[in-house]
């Protein structure tokens, strides 16, 4: 059951919340679920999404309502479900979360309100300020800095509820990568996979937990590509997509080959394959992210030193950038409600930033590996015409084989990406684990 562990969730949010807001100086907490967003000049919406940190205490669906937090007290949770006939208003009937809160529902936000008995100096997260500002709260206590550190910091730490929402995550993700792969086996189209794999899921497109990643040959080597071609037959598909479960999400990617693959670019699959799973062999509390990272660099720099693109090993290569060009993105981070989770640049529980280094400038996650925190460990290996492009001449041009280059670059590029919860001994792999039960 992924919802047993439910009530010490909210526990710990309680206590995580009253010393957050006895350290920021706040009596209370109105946390508001969000407002949708409007296209400009239209009345359509785009898909909505709940605040996070509306999200990180209860996973009810819509937008508008209120939850009102306070130290000592039961939070109190002012639904808002209107009377409509345009769309669908399902009753709520009796999920697993709503014991935990004093539960009243409205018909509009302006009730919402209404139902809170705000007192004291309380702080508002959520994107309708002004609604806040109206009903008296001040405004150096709209979205305050000081408390949402200390809100962004606690997300990192996962509660076994938390774990249990991600690892069913990467099981609804696995279950469609199996299919998204025998599509590609049978030959589909980058459209048919990506609905091969909602399929599977059992999901729409605005339920995926971002814009599923289906790319066929040359266009694996697009970092976020999104378009859905119809042609299919491709000999490799790079796939990076995840699932939801109560607002959690799974990102996850694999690459798959064909026989019709060149042999040395199936090898270099094989490779990062390999890669891969040392990397996650070696994460655990303690250590920086960035070591993990910069391990990756050098170990891809010797798989392209042993398939014969690079003429130096994964040490030299580092030394003198040109694994960059092959894996231009960090090699993973924090995962939960947001698919690039809070966090994993900060400093503190009071904030600031710990920047990356400069040669790794895109690396998300500078923070200290610790128990409890879940990421996603991606190395990549690209042939990325536009980062290779100013190797091709000048100084580090004799360390390429430029032939060899050329003859893979049809196919793209590999990623494989894992999500990875850190325990206190080590780590749990949820998505090898999802595999292996499947
Ligand atoms: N799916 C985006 C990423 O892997 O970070
Ligand atoms: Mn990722
Ligand atoms: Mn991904």
């Amino acid at each position: 059951m992924t919802t047993k562990h439910y009530a010490a969730h909210v526990a710990e949010r309680q206590r995580k919340l009253e010393t957050a807001l006895a350290a920021a100086g706040f009596d209370g907490l109105v946390i508001q679920a969000g407002a949708p967003f409007t296209y400009f000049s239209d009345d359509q919406d785009a898909p909505f999404r709940p605040t996070p940190h509306f999200a990180h205490w209860v996973p009810l669906e819509g937008p508008a309502h209120l939850l009102h937090l306070r130290p000592g007290e039961r939070p109190r949770l002012a639904r808002v479900a209107p009377e409509d006939y345009w769309y669908e208003q399902a009753p709520l009937g009796n999920p697993y979360w709503a014991a935990h809160f004093d539960l009243v529902e409205v018909p509009d936000v302006e009730r919402a309100w209404r139902e809170l008995a705000i007192q004291g100096r309380t702080a508002y997260v959520g994107d309708r300020p002004e609604e806040a500002t109206a009903r008296g709260i001040l405004r150096d206590a709209l979205n305050p800095t000081a408390l949402t550190a200390r809100l962004d910091w606690d997300r990192a730490y996962k509660s076994a509820y938390e774990v249990d929402q991600l690892a069913a995550a990467s099981r609804a993700g696995w279950r469609g990568h199996l299919a998204a792969r025998r599509a590609f086996q049978e030959g589909a189209s980058e459209l048919q996979i990506h609905q091969a794999y909602v399929e599977a899921v059992g999901c729409t497109d605005k339920d995926l937990p971002y814009e599923s990643i289906v790319g066929l040959d040359e266009k694996g080597a697009i970092l976020h590509y999104c378009g859905k071609r119809t042609t299919g037959g491709g000999k490799v598909l790079l796939i990076d997509v995840g699932a939801q479960v109560n607002r959690y999400a799974s990102d996850i990617t694999r690459t798959w080959v064909t026989d019709k693959a060149d042999p040395a670019f199936r090898e270099l699959v094989a490779g990062l394959e390999k890669l891969q799973l040392e990397l996650c062999a070696l994460a655990q509390p303690g250590i920086p992210y960035l070591e993990l990272h910069a391990a990756a660099h050098h170990k891809i720099g010797d798989l392209l030193h042993q398939a014969g693109i690079l003429k130096v090993g994964g040490q030299e290569a580092l030394a003198r950038g040109v694994t960059a060009p092959f894996f231009p993105h960090g090699l993973g981070h924090f995962l939960g409600i947001q698919v690039h989770d809070v966090g994993g640049r900060q400093k503190s529980p009071e904030g600031g930033t710990l920047p990356p280094p400069p040669e790794f400038p895109y690396l998300r996650t500078t923070r200290k590996i610790e128990e409890g925190q879940v990421f996603t460990i991606e190395p990549g290996l690209y042939f990325i015409e536009m980062l290779l492009r100013p190797h091709r001449a000048g100084a580090t041009k004799e360390l390429f084989d430029w032939k060899l280059v050329d003859r893979l670059s049809p196919h793209g590029g590999i990623r494989i990406e894992d999500n990875v919860l850190v325990t206190r001994a080590g780590h749990r792999n949820l998505t090898r684990e999802a595999a292996a039960a499947a």
